[in-house]
């Protein structure tokens, strides 16, 4: 009955932890890619007054008029003044699969470096494209000369993910520029999935968009603003793609839900440094808690980190630890090694330090 496109199609590792999580008792939860803090205030009256005002119709396909103007002027303010298209999405995701779709033919190849975000292999795959890993391991940066030998002639793109869902590795200047002139040289497209730009902690945030031109610049309002469950994001690039991937949305989305565009021109004028310094805080509570037990490296950004587990197989350490009621996931959700597991420190201190208590006991 099912296409052959589907046929290889696993649910997510994740989604079998969240499944798990279920049937614990107030288990400790680190498995979450979520914000722990709630919407701020006036994003959600922004949104109750949208839908009250009667913001409840399509609105147009790339986006309303108000939304794109506000993101062009963050845009302007960190790249310089520019023309650019925008296409409002239905979160970073949507703009993914749009992206894909359009970049990609059967049998074309896009280049990961690993561990990576769970979404990216999977919808190479639907386009019917092949994922090319890279690996990373063990300090998680972007091998510039590993993903040179890998480039073949149906390379079409490199995947950038900085900082990086699971590793929460942020990549610099220098490396970002030998990234992008690799991709110079071949006539590659550089998809940049920038959803936790605002969470990078030790320095100031490089996009690979300020440095090439054919970058698919991909952000969202997801993570920075706890808006996961209100499917927001955008994309930015070369007009043709862009109006290309607004082509589609029209036939698939049709548009990102429109009263969350109006709470979305709120988000953009919303403060949320506290909330970052709050999560930088928790980065080193948990590294330091970890480090004298676990080989790990420290995460530049987001709000994950991951530790090589101390035995050979991490699906064996992931199980003892929700045995003992801690839920993380194992790496070979994120990675085709399984050496690792991944830390979400999206939670209240109480919980991470009963989190490590109880990891770096199970280690020790
Ligand atoms: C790296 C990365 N990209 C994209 C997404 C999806 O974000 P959105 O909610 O905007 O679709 C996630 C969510 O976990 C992520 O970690």
């Amino acid at each position: 009955m099912l296409a052959k496109r589907v046929a290889q199609l696993d649910a997510s590792g994740i989604r079998k932890v969240f499944d798990l999580a279920g049937k614990l008792v107030n288990p400790v939860n680190l498995s979450i890619g979520q914000p722990h803090f709630a919407v701020p205030e006036a994003i959600q009256q922004t949104a109750i007054q949208a839908i009250q005002e009667g913001h409840n119709r399509y609105t147009l396909t790339q986006g309303t008029n108000e939304l794109r103007e506000a993101i062009g002027e963050k845009l302007n303010q960190e790249f310089g003044p520019a023309e650019r298209k925008i296409l409002v999405t239905s979160g970073v995701s949507g703009g993914l699969l749009l992206g894909f779709m359009c970049l990609l033919d059967p049998g074309d190849e896009v280049i990961i470096p690993d561990p990576y975000f769970v979404m990216y292999k999977s919808l190479i795959e639907l386009v019917g494209a092949r994922p090319v890993l890279i690996n990373t391991y063990p300090d998680f940066g972007m091998h510039v000369d590993d993903i040179g030998r890998a480039i073949s002639k149906r390379t079409r793109a490199i995947v950038v993910n900085s900082p990086s869902n699971p590793t929460g590795a942020v990549y610099g200047q220098s490396e970002l520029e030998k990234v992008a002139d690799l991709a110079a040289k071949k006539d590659l497209v550089l998809i940049s999935d920038e959803i936790y730009n605002e969470f990078c902690y030790d320095e100031p945030y490089v996009s690979v968009a300020e440095i090439y031109k054919k970058t698919l610049l991909l952000r969202g309002f997801s993570k920075t603003y706890a808006m996961t469950g209100w499917r927001l994001g955008y994309a930015a690039g070369p007009t043709e793609l862009i109006e290309k991937m607004t082509m589609v949305q029209q036939y698939t989305f049709v548009c990102a839900p429109s009263m969350v565009q109006w709470a979305g021109i709120t988000a953009l004028q919303t403060d949320m440094s506290k909330e970052v310094e709050d999560y930088r805080r928790k980065r080193d509570l948990v590294y330091e808690g970890l480090r004298e037990v676990f080989e790990v490296r420290k995460p530049g950004g987001a709000f994950y980190i991951f530790p090589r587990a101390p035995e050979d197989k991490a699906e064996k350490f992931v199980q003892r630890a929700i045995e003992k009621n801690v839920l993380i996931i194992p790496g070979e959700v994120f990675s085709s090694r399984n050496s690792h597991f991944r830390i979400s420190y999206a939670a209240e201190d109480e919980v991470l330090s009963r989190g490590i208590e109880t990891l770096c006991g199970l280690a020790g």
